[in-house]
């Protein structure tokens, strides 16, 4: 559930205008709500009551720091995968007892940053991060606090692209190499094997493949605590799938903790959660505005100002995206079936294609749903265009958060060389 709704046929997030808001930063422009945000983490933080856990915000799916400092005064932990982001998470106040490393290619200057703030965990992915971390905490004369990520060889069903728990996959270390680095590690100096963990893939929408890969890991947790290796941590990932077309079924989040307590409830051990999408996806809404329509002899274009630089998931994942007007139609407003297109100078740049949709006119206002996760966070300048505004409501205020740059500001680290 979110608040964003029509009332008196206009859009508010949570009780601000869209369109003041519009008419104030112009558009486009990303918009969150606060209530939302917090109500996601709740209900997401609550499931788990009963089981010792710590649920880390996957920030890489919105790491603007006005988020993560919501997020830190509700008490959640950080998932982290570089030393950019760890720096977000601590200036927002998240604690660094609850922050997380993932990725497979932590640089050595990124590892001293997260050892010098004594997070809680780094997750390994291979024997050489293995051996660069030791390297590292020798160096500070510390001990780092790791897991390995498994690969449990789990099809996740989801987007080839955003799927990583098959063992083609660049991601976690082997199931048959996991035993012996975990035995390498337990006689290392500046390591201590704190957990386990596994991350499959991102918008599940069954919960079958985590079942798979929960099991997996708990025989792996049992077979080492046979060799005198006590798991402490199980760190279990994110990739809960989100509703992105009216209708979709989506796991519920009660059946997700039942899964992972009959895995592994009865372990004794800390449960690491690491969610992402699922707080901040439909949590947050891009509004944009007709620029113009067209129509051809084989289609009706409607161009918009938003384009596949400021949400490039339709372009990369050919993610469908629900489009909407700001204020609500007349019942007898037309449809017609259209592309709706940004500027950006490829053909990749649609956001939907053969939408039914209304007849709109130049400057209408509409917004693109469930595009709080995954949506600033992989904006980029193409075709240098500036970054949007993201925009936080909460009641009736509503701040910038994040502001547009002009021209100037967009070109401050250029330069031009001066033979030219
Ligand atoms: N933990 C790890 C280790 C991850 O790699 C990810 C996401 C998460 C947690 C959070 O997953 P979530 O709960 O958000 O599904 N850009 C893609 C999604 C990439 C996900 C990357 N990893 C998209 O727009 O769909």
């Amino acid at each position: 559930m979110d608040f964003f709704t029509h009332k008196n046929g206009e859009l508010f997030a949570e009780d601000c205008k869209i369109s003041q808001i519009a008419s104030n930063v112009g558009t486009p422009f990303y918009c969150y709500s606060q209530k939302t945000i917090e109500r996601h983490f709740r209900i997401f933080d609550d499931v788990f009551a009963g089981i010792a856990h710590t649920t880390c915000y996957a920030m890489k799916a919105n790491p603007n720091p006005a988020i993560m400092k919501v997020l830190a005064k509700l008490g959640a932990g950080a998932d982290i995968v570089s030393g950019g982001e760890l720096e977000v998470a601590i200036k927002a106040g998240i604690n660094p007892n609850k922050i997380v490393y993932s990725g497979v290619g932590k640089t050595k200057a990124e590892i001293k940053l997260a050892l010098e703030h004594n997070i809680l965990q780094l997750n390994i992915e291979s024997e050489a991060e293995l051996d660069s971390i030791n390297e590292v905490a020798g160096e500070l004369n510390c001990k780092a606090r790791i897991a390995f990520r498994v690969n449990p060889d789990v099809d996740a069903q989801t987007h080839e692209k955003i799927s990583t728990g098959k063992k083609e996959n660049k991601f976690g270390i082997e199931w048959q190499e996991a035993v012996s680095l975990y035995h390498k590690a337990s006689k290392m100096n500046y390591v201590d094997v704190t957990g386990i963990d596994v991350h499959i893939g991102s918008q599940l929408l069954k919960l079958e493949p985590f079942a798979e890969a929960f099991q997996k890991v708990r025989e792996l947790v049992l077979e080492l605590k046979q060799i005198g290796i006590n798991i402490k941590n199980i760190d279990l990932g994110g990739g809960l799938g989100i509703h992105y077309q009216d209708g979709e079924k989506t796991p519920e989040l009660y059946d997700y903790a039942q899964v992972i307590k009959r895995a592994i409830g009865d372990l004794g051990c800390n449960v690491i959660l690491e969610p992402g999408r699922v707080i901040m996806g439909n949590a947050g809404i891009l509004v944009t505005k007709v620029i113009y329509t067209k129509k051809t002899a084989t289609k009706n274009f409607v161009i918009i100002d938003a384009a596949m630089n400021d949400l490039i998931r339709p372009a990369l994942y050919s993610a469908f995206h629900k489009i909407s007007l700001v204020k609500s139609p007349d019942a007898n407003k037309p449809k017609q079936k259209c592309d709706i297109v940004g500027p950006v100078c490829e053909s990749s740049d649609c956001f939907v294609k053969d939408y039914d949709f209304y007849d709109c006119d130049n400057d209408e206002l509409l917004y693109i749903s469930s595009a709080g996760a995954y949506g600033s966070a992989m904006s980029s300048t193409y075709n240098s265009r500036p970054l949007v505004p993201e925009i936080l409501a909460s009641g009736s205020d509503y701040s910038i958060i994040r502001r547009r740059p002009n021209y100037e500001e967009m070109h401050l680290l250029e330069e031009v060389p001066e033979w030219l």
